[in-house]
């Protein structure tokens, strides 16, 4: 079968029909997003509501936006037990889960809500769990979200920059999807994404320096050292401040992209969400042959005791990982 779209994709028949549902209406959804995005100051989503998330951060009208889009739009998906946003305080149930199972959508609608007002690329980032053996018949619990990412049965964010992509996996590798903005349509422009081994690349928030904690510093301290240094090379650094754009850059060229946890708050595992951010970003890099620690063990091992919970992310280039795993055995 040649794939060339994403409506093709999903009708590969490895794909149970009502997760391609789900991930339609993901897709639909991030088109509707996309159109929004592009009309900026032209339209009326520029600016902060006013209003708090549960995280404590100001709302911008787009992460609301994008909120009820993604509801609206995925509400509809017969497959969809229930939703979870990193804008919610609590879950969204849709409908009871039926004897065959359901699927539970997490996202975050607008990943990079700082470069929003800068006209940089900002992003949608999504997950999706099954919902538990034993809860069929019954409406959904925030219990059951609490899943480890291992579970996630497809991950995928779309990044809304110079061109609207998608990149997804079901499991099986990561394609990417260009839209098209003639017709709205998602083309398969890269049916297997793959993470160099080793990079010349790392992305950070060198600002948080003196935070760090030992086994990072050393890390970046190797990096800056370059040629004359301990890894014998020049590295270069990138920061655009919206995960998705880093982590994009990351998957297409290599690299490490790293949020670890700092001193600034030590009580808090790190500033990015698990379930929203980490795991499905993890899911993808994994997915793509690279590596993911959060600086004790895989992040998709991570045990999950809250919706909103936070977690310390490294993730990239196989070799990078695995020394940064080394660094923090040390
Ligand atoms: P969000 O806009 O969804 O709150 O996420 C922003 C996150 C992430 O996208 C990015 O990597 C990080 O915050 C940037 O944080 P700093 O401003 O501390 O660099
Ligand atoms: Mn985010
Ligand atoms: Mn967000």
């Amino acid at each position: 079968m040649s794939t060339t779209n994403l409506a093709a994709y999903l009708s590969q028949s490895s794909i149970p029909p009502r997760l391609a549902e789900v991930l339609a209406a993901v897709a639909k959804g991030c088109v509707e997003i996309s159109a929004q995005v592009r009309r900026g100051a032209a339209g009326q989503i520029m600016g902060a509501l006013g209003s708090e998330n549960v995280q404590g951060e100001v709302q911008q009208k787009l992460d609301v936006l994008s909120n009820d889009i993604l509801l609206a739009l995925c509400a509809k998906a017969e497959g969809l037990s229930a939703m979870a946003s990193e804008e919610m305080e609590t879950i969204h149930p849709v409908r009871e889960v039926g004897p065959e199972g359901g699927y539970l959508l997490l996202f975050d609608p607008l990943d990079g809500s700082s470069n929003i007002a800068v006209n940089v690329s900002i992003g949608t980032i999504f997950s999706i769990l099954p919902t538990p053996a034993d809860s069929s018949g019954r409406a959904v619990t925030e219990a059951d979200f609490l899943q480890p990412g291992r579970h996630q049965v497809a991950a995928g964010y779309v990044v809304y920059g110079p061109q609207t992509q998608m990149v997804l996996t079901v499991g099986d590798g990561v394609c990417a999807f260009t839209l098209d903005p003639e017709c709205d349509d998602w083309v398969l422009t890269n049916p297997a994404m793959a993470i160099p081994a080793e990079t010349k690349e790392f992305a950070i928030n060198t600002a948080n320096t003196r935070h760090w904690a030992a086994p990072v510093s050393r890390y970046v301290e190797e990096c800056l050292a370059g040629v004359e240094g301990p890894r014998g090379k020049d590295f270069n650094m990138r920061w655009v401040a919206s995960m998705v754009a880093d982590v994009h850059r990351v998957i297409t060229r290599g690299g490490v992209f790293m949020y670890p946890w700092d001193k600034r708050e030590p009580n808090r595992p790190g500033k990015l969400r698990l379930m929203y951010e980490a795991n499905p970003m993890a899911l993808l890099v994994e997915q793509a042959g690279g590596a993911s620690f959060d600086g004790v063990g895989d992040t998709l091992d991570a045990e999950v005791t809250s919706l909103h919970q936070r977690a310390s992310v490294m993730m990239g280039s196989k070799a990078e990982i695995a020394r940064l795993r080394d660094y923090h055995a040390a």
